[in-house]
């Protein structure tokens, strides 16, 4: 199992999310984020230069999944949320140790298999 942090343009949030439920991964999570990339914007003052970080606004997408679909997300997340232009965004990949679903108890890749009883209502 392992824990896919991406980092992508907000304006490309929902072309990834589409991208993924093709993939077959619906568990995500969305959290607004500031970011900077590294690179380092020179401002010039008459005294000098001063180096600049700008944080812009992001997009955090975490999603846990089972080993075979490690490379599918990671192949959809970049064709979604590439532009070519610098500040596309990053893709970290974690192990990952336990994970379990709260209302049955169950554990790991049991835990990671979406549910389909239409009977559920997601809240
Ligand atoms: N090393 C890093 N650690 C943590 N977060 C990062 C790192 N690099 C990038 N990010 C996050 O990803 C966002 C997008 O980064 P960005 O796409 O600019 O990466 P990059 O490596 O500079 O690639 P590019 O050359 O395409 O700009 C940043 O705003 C930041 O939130
Ligand atoms: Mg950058």
């Amino acid at each position: 199992m392992k824990l896919i942090t991406a980092i992508i343009r907000p304006e490309r949030v929902q072309q990834v999310k589409e991208a993924l439920f093709q993939a077959g991964i619906s568990g995500l999570t969305l959290s607004r984020v500031s970011g900077h990339g590294g690179e380092q914007e020179l401002v010039e003052h008459y005294r000098g230069t001063r180096v600049m970080v700008e944080f812009r606004d992001k997009v955090e997408v975490r999603m846990a999944v089972s080993e075979p679909f490690v490379d599918a997300a990671i192949q959809a997340i970049c064709s979604a949320a590439r532009t070519g232009e610098v500040g596309d965004g990053k893709i970290f990949v974690q192990p990952l140790e336990r994970v379990v679903r709260i209302r049955t108890g169950e554990e790991n890749n049991a835990a990671l298999t979406p549910v389909t009883e239409t009977k559920l209502v997601p809240v």
